[in-house]
């Protein structure tokens, strides 16, 4: 199955939450997988780490927000990864869901709709 991608937008989703995953999960285990699903493309990256309340889901993809700024700064980075990423998987006609469980983990997927097979090389013209 294909889907139409930018190489380097690809990269930088997937190391913005391989990066959080990491971060936020100090014991466990941080999963990466890729698959398909009613037709659709996408790369998993689950973690067991410390989860995110469904009260802080609204403001994940806002630039800038981070659930534990104000109370301690744990964990050091700006706020930008999710909502750099959202924007560059919906330039790909993707998008980003989430399942997390606080203090059990989470999991992060990139879905992108699948695309024609690509002309073979030498094809075109
Ligand atoms: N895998 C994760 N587990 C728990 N919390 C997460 C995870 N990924 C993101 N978050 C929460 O979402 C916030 C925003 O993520 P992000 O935009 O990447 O900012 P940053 O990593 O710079 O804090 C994080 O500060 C954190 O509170
Ligand atoms: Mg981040």
């Amino acid at each position: 199955m294909w889907a139409d991608l930018d190489e380097q937008y690809l990269e930088q989703i997937l190391r913005n939450l391989i990066e959080n995953a990491i971060k936020y999960t100090d014991e466990g285990v941080v999963a990466v997988s890729t698959g398909t699903a009613e037709g659709r493309v996408y790369a998993e990256v689950e973690d067991t780490g410390i989860g995110i309340d469904e009260a802080f889901l609204p403001d994940l993809f806002e630039e800038f927000r981070q659930e534990s700024r104000g109370r301690s700064r744990t964990y050091e980075e700006n706020g930008l990864g999710l909502g750099i990423s959202a924007r560059l998987a919906d330039q790909m006609n993707g998008a980003i869901r989430i399942e997390t469980e606080k203090h059990k983990g989470s999991r992060f997927r990139v879905e992108f709709p699948r695309s024609s097979e690509p002309a073979e090389a030498g094809a075109e013209g």
